[in-house]
């Protein structure tokens, strides 16, 4: 195996030593990043990661095209989170659910591990006066009143955190979402897939921590709208590595149980759905509440 040097002089001879500096330093960098994907899925190398991501796409590269964003909105945001709710977005990013969330918010707070999302996020939505940011140490959500949250959504972020904090998430939900609250979590599926950097965590796991958290697990999916779309289109129906879990926190009617609100869209899963893997090429522009409208539909 050639060391850097060798490589710079060998390439160099040959080819130019300008030449050669690029192709050191593009596999150095490449080293780097393959080596912290292989970690484990930490709160620490979740800090690491997306301190360094390029997010001058604002997180749409991960959204397969802007038809299947749209689909989520549709078919998933909506019917789970009512405008006038007070919501909790976990992991905001560059903002890419944010700009959906805020118009049906009452109050939205976002919170994030990672400082430069939040950043991001106030340059972004500074003309919308309902909304708070909070950066947390990944694990804590303790500064958020009891009973104060009706939505909690996150979308990209649960599958990079590795169970045992999700399970300490979960145990806060509890806490702080009103009775008849929901969430609406995206998280890792089977706890083996390394597709995408994908977490130890499962749908089962899932199940169990709102089980023990005194949560009423709604519904599990990974397609909706009939099937037609996937959370991962480019993938054979059962080869996805996520889900989605969408559960309640009961309202106590004298000493019966139940969760108030009406369940959502039905989902099924398992049809094939035609999106292509193209990113999006939208900048990180200012949001105002008509270029919100035009992107996440009317409320
Ligand atoms: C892949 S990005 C997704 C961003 C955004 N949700 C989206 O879909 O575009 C993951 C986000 O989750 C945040 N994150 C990761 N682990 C977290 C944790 N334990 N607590 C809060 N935020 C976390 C990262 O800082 C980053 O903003």
């Amino acid at each position: 195996m050639l060391t850097g040097w060798e490589t710079l002089t060998e390439i160099g001879r040959e080819q130019g030593y300008l030449h050669a500096l690029r192709v050191v330093l593009s596999r150095l960098f490449l080293g780097v990043r393959l080596r912290l994907k292989r970690l484990p899925n930490t709160i620490e190398s979740n800090l690491q990661i997306w301190s360094s991501h390029d997010w001058s796409e604002g997180g749409e590269e991960w959204s397969n095209t802007p038809e299947w964003k749209a689909s989520v909105v549709e078919h998933v945001l909506k019917p789970n989170v009512p405008t006038g709710s007070r919501v909790l977005e976990i992991g905001p990013g560059a903002g890419r659910w944010t700009e959906c969330l805020l118009p049906r918010a009452e109050h939205l707070v976002v919170v994030d591990v990672t400082p430069v999302c939040i950043e991001m996020c106030k340059a972004r939505f500074k003309d919308f006066g309902n909304i708070d940011y909070f950066i947390n140490d990944g694990r804590d959500l303790s500064f958020i009143p009891a009973h104060s949250i009706d939505r909690i959504w996150s979308w990209d972020v649960f599958v990079h955190i590795q169970s045992t904090d999700i399970e300490n998430y979960v145990r806060q939900f509890a806490t702080i979402l009103a009775p008849g609250g929901r969430g609406v979590i995206h998280h890792s599926k089977s706890g083996v897939s390394q597709t995408g950097w994908r977490s130890d965590m499962t749908a089962q796991k899932m199940v169990d921590f709102c089980q023990r958290y005194g949560l009423d697990v709604l519904q599990q999916f990974d397609s909706w709208d009939n099937g037609r779309v996937r959370i991962w289109p480019a993938l054979p129906a059962d080869a996805g590595p996520d889900i989605v879990t969408i559960f309640a926190k009961p309202v106590q009617v004298g000493r019966l149980r139940r969760s108030q609100i009406a369940p959502a869209e039905p989902q099924s899963s398992g049809l094939n759905a035609d999106g292509s893997t193209e990113p999006s090429s939208r900048g990180l522009r200012p949001s105002s509440a008509e270029g919100l409208a035009a992107v996440c539909g009317p409320r």
